[in-house]
């Protein structure tokens, strides 16, 4: 169970010394918008590039860009150990993935709320990760979109078939209210944005969210799945 908050909504004149607020978290979520695959602006390469250079832990990039194609690799060769592209901007996923992986980076590939995984389960063998939004994509402190949850248990029910490590990763709306139900269904990453730059303790909530995480989940220990069905242990 691992958490990424999203310095989305961090105090962004003090972009290191939030960084030390999460040193306990797994990796640190970098949301790229450029203004035309969703309708904000947020930060871009050179910013990542300081990031990597300060940051105690590794860099979790959340692109929501357009052609990916072009721009992804050179966020792995920022810094960034995970790169996760849209999926709906990208026009070939697979050499895509490939790239970043032979850059030495996880392969993240992301789905909006309106987009059905179905088409893409045959690139699981290509990804390190899959990332299912439970907001609209471009804008931090959204509300949570529990319908988004049968995505969640149809993507970890594939990856359980598939085989190998791959992460399920939600981004939305992730609180200490609503982690709980993407944990039943199957997410092993967590990010939040506003639910941990919130907090009085930016710490304390990563502990928090990571301990709840682990009660609730799905998946049992050693890989064991267990998607549906009664809690254990
Ligand atoms: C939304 C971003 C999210 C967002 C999460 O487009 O991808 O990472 O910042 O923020 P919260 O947790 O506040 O919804
Ligand atoms: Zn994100």
């Amino acid at each position: 169970m691992q958490i990424s908050p999203s310095i989305l909504a961090c105090d962004f004149a003090n972009l290191e010394r939030e960084l030390k607020r999460i040193a306990n978290a797994d990796w640190a979520h970098v949301d790229v918008m450029d203004a035309h695959f969703v309708p904000n602006l947020t930060l871009g390469l050179p910013v990542v590039e300081a990031l990597a250079r300060v940051s105690p832990i590794p860099l979790d990039c959340h692109l929501m860009i357009d052609d990916p194609d072009r721009w992804a690799p050179l966020y792995a060769e920022a810094g960034a150990s995970s790169v996760t592209f849209h999926v709906e901007a990208a026009r070939d996923p697979i050499s895509l993935a490939r790239s970043l992986r032979s850059l030495g980076a996880r392969a993240g590939m992301a789905l909006k709320p309106g987009t059905a995984f179905g088409p893409y389960i045959d690139l699981l063998p290509e990804l390190d990760m899959v990332l299912l939004m439970t907001v609209e994509p471009g804008f931090g402190g959204q509300s949570f979109m529990a319908d988004q949850m049968s995505k969640v248990r149809e993507v970890r029910e594939a990856v359980a078939r598939c085989g190998g490590e791959i992460w399920v990763q939600v981004d939305g709306g992730v609180s200490t209210t609503t982690i709980q139900a993407c944990a039943e269904a199957g997410a092993d990453v967590f990010v939040a944005g506003s639910a941990v730059f919130g907090a009085e303790t930016a710490a304390a909530a990563v502990d928090q969210l990571r301990d709840l995480a682990t009660r609730h989940s799905a998946l049992g220990l050693r890989g064991t799945q267990r998607v549906r069905g009664p809690q254990r242990g």
